[in-house]
């Protein structure tokens, strides 16, 4: 089965503003037909078709996440075995960690083709209308960002969800009447950074509902090894391991540091990455042996130099690293949290004693006790 990715590469994925987007790719088409449903802004470049390459496609080849493949794994051989179609999944979680390549791998294992799209490419009802009556029986559709969803998108998606079923309205005042329009039986997939964001009646309406976590170090280093074997560049376990540490618990940032190292070694003319060449590179490209790059620092020297630790307002930070309040709470804070140097209390953002060391700062009671 061909893999398409919905989203355009940049050279940091993780960290852009969201960008709106009016594509569908459809696994079931071959690429001279995608060319004419696809956007220019959505084409695939070089980065991307590396990222393609590397993504694993069945369960087998995904590392980590062992809980939601365990959960995933029985509905797709129970559903399998009453012939049915999956149920609706929700899958939520921060960005990077594998929604998109779950939906892959599970139309994959349920020998279906997929379409993926995104909530801001589903802005006017006909977007989403032209997707649902196309979809053919079994098919898997999955929406990123399905917080963002408009409520006229969302109120379609209620009867093709629940009973496979579009409700449209023809004509206009009193003369105006609903029709049912029948659909194929499909499997919706939802991702969503924010799944508090969602409204209950959509939310209710996914049978599987999945948080998808922050991967350990030795599940990534592991993930830096496959992905560098794809990418034919050599990687030792101590290499691999330094990228991984440095990867704030997320595949998608591993495997991009990779790129990077690799990129250094090269141009160094080293032949094995190793740890000592690894944190080198990293150093250079300013990610320190936590993972925290520039706005991860800034937030935190912020926090603590100029308001004692905090408590401080989300969009006095903002303001301080030039990032919105979005990317902040959704890419910034839950791994600073995970880590344990950021808590959010609800007066603002705090500073943990683990930050200041972090930092090079004497935690607050430590100062206290100097004095
Ligand atoms: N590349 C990105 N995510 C991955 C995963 N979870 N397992 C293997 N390779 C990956």
């Amino acid at each position: 089965m061909p893999i398409f990715s919905s989203k355009k590469q940049s050279p940091e994925p993780d960290k852009q503003p969201k960008q709106h987007r009016r594509s569908v790719k459809d696994s079931s088409q071959p690429t001279s037909t995608q060319e004419n449903i696809l956007q220019p802004e959505a084409a695939i470049d070089e980065e991307g078709k590396q990222e393609e390459s590397i993504r694993p496609q069945k369960f087998a080849d995904y590392i980590g996440q062992k809980d939601l493949k365990d959960v995933l794994d029985i509905a797709i051989k129970a559903a399998k075995s009453r012939g049915e179609v999956m149920d609706h999944l929700l899958l939520y979680g921060p960005p990077g960690l594998g929604k998109t390549t779950m939906a892959m791998i599970l139309a994959s294992e349920m020998g279906v083709n997929y379409k993926i799209t995104s909530a801001p490419a589903l802005e006017r009802p006909r977007d989403i209308v032209g997707i649902l009556v196309n979809l053919k029986p079994g098919d898997v559709l999955f929406i990123d960002e399905i917080h963002r969803l408009s409520r006229m998108t969302e109120e379609i998606l209620y009867p093709a969800m629940e009973d496979y079923r579009l409700d449209i309205t023809v004509g206009k005042g009193s003369s105006a009447r609903t029709r049912s329009i029948p659909l194929s039986k499909f499997t919706l997939v939802g991702a969503t950074t924010r799944v508090g964001a969602l409204t209950s009646p959509l939310r209710d309406r996914f049978g599987l509902v999945q948080k998808l976590r922050f991967y350990e170090v030795d599940e990534l280093s592991k993930i830096v090894l496959r992905s560098a074997e794809l990418l034919q560049t050599p990687v030792n376990s101590e290499g691999a391991t330094e990228i991984a540490k440095r990867s704030r618990g997320t595949p998608r940032i591993a495997n991009r540091l990779l790129k990077r190292v690799r990129d250094y070694a090269e141009v160094k003319s080293f032949k094995n990455i190793d740890q000592p060449i690894a944190a080198e590179a990293l150093q250079l490209f300013q990610v320190d042996p936590c993972g925290l790059d520039w706005t991860d620092r800034k937030m935190l020297s912020v926090i603590i130099e100029n308001f004692n630790g905090g408590p401080v307002g989300l969009e006095t930070l903002a303001a301080a690293t030039g990032e919105d309040t979005q990317t902040i709470e959704e890419v910034y804070e839950p791994y600073l949290m995970q880590i344990g140097y950021l808590s959010r209390t609800p007066r603002g953002r705090v500073a943990t004693k683990a930050a200041y060391q972090h930092m090079g700062f004497k935690p607050p009671n430590e100062q206290l006790s100097l004095l």
